[in-house]
Order: C-alpha cells, then structure tokens, then sequence
C-alpha cells in the first residue's frame, strides 16, 4: 500500500465521536497528511462508527464497500469508533478491505497503525490503556464558535439494552488541569460556546487547583470565569447522577444555558426497572422539577425508546403520559433494536417490528406538537442567537438561541457573532428573528 498523503474522516453517532473525529483529523495534520478536499478521493479512509443499534452498525460496512473506487483501486481504509471495538478482528473478516481495526481509547496509536498497513499488516487495536490517548494528542487546530469538549468517557449503567459500557468501557473522567487547559486554548481559537461532553456527564468528578474535590459544578463554575467564553452547556446525564450543586449552578451561573438533555427512554415503572434505569417515573419527574424551581425556563430534551422486550400498549400509553408531564423542547427517539451480548437481547416478549413502528410513529407526533408548542413560547421575546452557519436564503444566517433552537435571521454578521434577536415565526425545528442588536452577552 502505497504512502497517503491525504485522509478523510467520517464520523457517525453521539457528539463524542464528532469529538474524537476532530481529534483524529489534529492527529493527522500533525502527521504531515491534508484533508481530502470535499468531493475528492483521500488516501486514507477513516470511518468512525456507532454500535448503538443494529442499522448504525450494518451502516459501517455498507459505507466501507462503497469506499471502492471505479477503476477497482480503493484508499486505505480504518474502522475507527464503537463498531471497531465491539467487532474486533471479526470486522476484517467480514471485510476484506478494512486494513485498520482502532477503538475508541486508541486512536492516539492511528499513525502507527497507519505504517503498520503501508507494510501490509492488519493491525487492531482495541485496547483501553491507562495512559489515556488524550496526553498523546497534538494541542487543538482552528475551531469553529461552538466546541465540544469530552470530559468525561464510558459508563458504568448498564441499561440492559445498551452497548457503550461495553465499547467506551468503564467510567473516567478526565482530570481538572487537563479540562481547563483545553477550554482555554478552545477560546483562545475563537470558540464562545462549549459543550461538555461525556456518556454520563454528570458523573464526572475531579480534584481543583486548590485540593478541592468536585462534581461536574465545580468544573462548569470554573469555565465561566473564562473570558471570552460566553456559554456553557453539558451532555448527556443519567437522572442518577444530578446533584444539588449542578442544580444550583443553574440559577447561579449565567453562562450555563438553560438547556437539559436527560434521557428516560419510557414512562411506565415496569419497562424502567427491565431497563436497568434505576429511577421511576415519578423521581424523575420530580428531578424536573428541582431543575424547574432553579430555572424556570429550562428546556428539556430526552431520548425515547419504543418496543423494549414486553412492552405493552398499556406501558407506551405511560411514555405518551410523562412526554406530556414533561413537555419537552426536544427529544430523540428510537425503536428498540436487540444489541449482542446485552441481557436485554436475551428477554422475552419481542415487539412485533409494525407494531414499534406505529408506537415510534405515534411518539414521534406527540414529541413534534411539545417542541412546536415550546418554540411557539418564544414568539415575541427577545434573545441572543450565536451565529454558527449560513442560511439557506441569500443575507441569511442562522444562530442557536439558549434553548438550542436554530432561529434565522437576515444579518451580513459573519459566523461567530453573538446577536439579539426578536422572535417573529416559530416552525417545528426552527425560529425565524429580527436582528435588534449585534455583539451581545449570552
Ligand atoms: N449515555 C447516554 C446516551 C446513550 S446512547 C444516555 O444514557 O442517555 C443514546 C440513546 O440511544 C439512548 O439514550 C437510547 O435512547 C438509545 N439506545 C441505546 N441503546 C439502544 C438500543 N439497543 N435500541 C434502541 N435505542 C437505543
Ligand atoms: Fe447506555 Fe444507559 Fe450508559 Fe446511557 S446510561 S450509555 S443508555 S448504559
Ligand atoms: Fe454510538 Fe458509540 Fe456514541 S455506540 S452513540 S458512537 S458511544
């Protein structure tokens, strides 16, 4: 295999692998190779995959044999990501162009991977180190406005139906120095907005410069004295590990966006407990409202799953119950696909496929009537918008809003700027505005 020179990363699932595929791309860089301009072949092909359910990982390998080129020849190709690490070895045997098996924890080891191949071998590396692959990574590039910022990996859950604890492996957080050195040169390249980043987020825990210990509060309490940096937000969280501090940093601390994505996947007790999820209906409800009484305009977002094992019209009625309890602003939702190796595979009481369907079909319609209802809310007010991209409409440009709504809005204000707005329209994924002011705190 000839030496490339030029690379492509393709990254599928949660926001970590978005993270870890810039990451990759630093990784690269540093290497002396380019990124493949958009529309041409790279030489080196790396797919950064999701195992969550059964479609993401057959995706994988579907995206692999269409790396094949007309003319027979292919690039180097690297399965990077969850399906890497659940798959192991078995990927290559499955394909017969993957030259590089690399998990999540290893990807610090790509470039020699890389050489490995040019020699053609086959390596995989699915190992989860101590040294962690993040004090082997290149210092950040140029980012855009809005950074991710992983803190925090793996979960120690084990909701019967999920593989990350299995692909991420254990719970780490990441330590303090590390974090807000990272958040600063993040700043320093022009971001205004970070997102921490973690399977379970809120599990993270560390020791400040002063000896301190402390939960994800700490942390966010120390960001927001970076200047510069104009908003906080942090994703996901397990209702088990959300504390007071947190709860508090809410109301206390401006630059924490009133946003939550707190994932409860189904509303009756009984489907909860099969699931492993260690709360009820009710505590999560009343979670809710702890967060509600320290910020009142808090948005919520969640995620669904439809058709767990033994799920019955009766149970789904109580998702359809606590989505109208909860009113969330926006919400992910899925139809339950039964993962190898997870205890939730081996249960009884299939879902019949037509009959998940009609249940996603019927979630889908009441989730999309709460998140236009929310947006509607905010017809009339006022608000600031971060522009992170351009508009479909010439003049257009188009912002987050504190609650994570995508509001457009005619400005010549390039990306980057913070604006205030005056909502005028609302749809079911987005806000239209009237730029007021430009240049203004979160
Ligand atoms: N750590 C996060 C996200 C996990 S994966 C959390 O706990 O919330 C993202 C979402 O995928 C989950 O919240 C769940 O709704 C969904 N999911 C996970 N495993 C699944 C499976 N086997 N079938 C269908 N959806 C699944
Ligand atoms: Fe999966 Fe549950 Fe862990 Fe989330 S908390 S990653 S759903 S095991
Ligand atoms: Fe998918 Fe792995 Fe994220 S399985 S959802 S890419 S942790």
């Amino acid at each position: 295999m000839t030496d490339p020179k030029t690379f492509r990363i393709k990254s599928f699932g949660c926001q970590m692998n978005v993270y870890d595929g810039e990451r990759m791309a630093e990784l690269m860089a540093k290497q002396g190779l380019t990124a493949a301009p958009e529309g041409e072949d790279a030489d080196l092909v790396v797919l950064n995959t999701c195992h969550i359910r059964e479609k993401a990982a057959e995706k994988a390998y579907s995206d692999v044999g269409r790396l094949k080129r007309e003319d027979g020849s292919r690039p180097m190709v690297a399965l990077a990501g969850c399906v890497a690490q659940a798959e192991g070895a078995e990927a290559q045997r499955r394909s017969d162009m993957i030259d590089i098996v690399v998990g999540p924890q290893a990807y610090h080891r790509l470039p020699d991977l890389v050489a490995e191949a040019q020699k053609g071998k086959r390596p995989v590396d699915t190992d989860m180190p101590a040294i962690s692959k993040f004090d082997a990574m290149p210092a950040r590039k140029t980012v855009g406005p809005s950074a991710f910022l992983t803190v925090q990996e793996g979960c120690d859950k084990f909701c019967t139906y999920c593989v990350v604890p299995y692909t991420r492996g254990a719970e780490i957080s990441r330590p303090w120095g590390d974090i807000v050195n990272e958040a600063l040169s993040l700043v320093e390249r022009g971001a205004r907005e970070i997102t921490l980043l973690g399977q379970n987020v809120s599990a993270w825990s560390g020791i400040d410069e002063k000896g301190r210990e402390g939960g994800l509060e700490l942390l966010v309490r120390r960001l927001a004295k970076i200047d510069g940096l104009e908003r906080i937000r942090y994703t996901t969280s397990h209702p088990a590990d959300m504390d007071e501090g947190l709860i508090a940093a809410h109301s206390e601390v401006e630059k924490l966006m009133p946003y939550l994505h707190l994932p409860v996947q189904a509303g009756s007790d009984r489907i909860l407990k099969a699931m492993n999820r260690s709360h009820t209906a009710e505590s999560y409800l009343k979670l809710l409202d702890r967060f509600r009484a320290a910020r009142p305009d808090m948005a919520i977002s969640g995620d669904f799953i439809v058709g767990f094992p033994g799920e019955t019209e009766e149970d789904f009625q109580e998702t359809l119950a606590i989505v109208d309890a909860v009113g969330y602003a926006s919400a992910y939702s899925f139809k339950y696909s039964a993962r190898p190796g997870t205890p939730a595979a081996e249960m009884e009481g299939a879902v019949d496929a037509h009959v998940m369907d009609d249940r996603l079909q019927r979630l889908q319609a009441r989730l999309s009537a709460h998140s236009l209802a929310f947006n509607r809310s905010k017809v009339g007010e006022t608000m600031s918008i971060l522009i992170d991209r351009k508009g479909k409409r010439p003049g257009q440009m188009i912002g987050k809003s504190p609650w994570l709504q995508s509001v457009f809005a005619e400005t010549d204000a390039p990306i980057g700027t913070m604006l205030e707005v005056e909502i005028l329209e609302a749809l079911p994924n987005s806000l239209g505005g009237r730029v007021l002011r430009q240049e203004v705190a979160a």
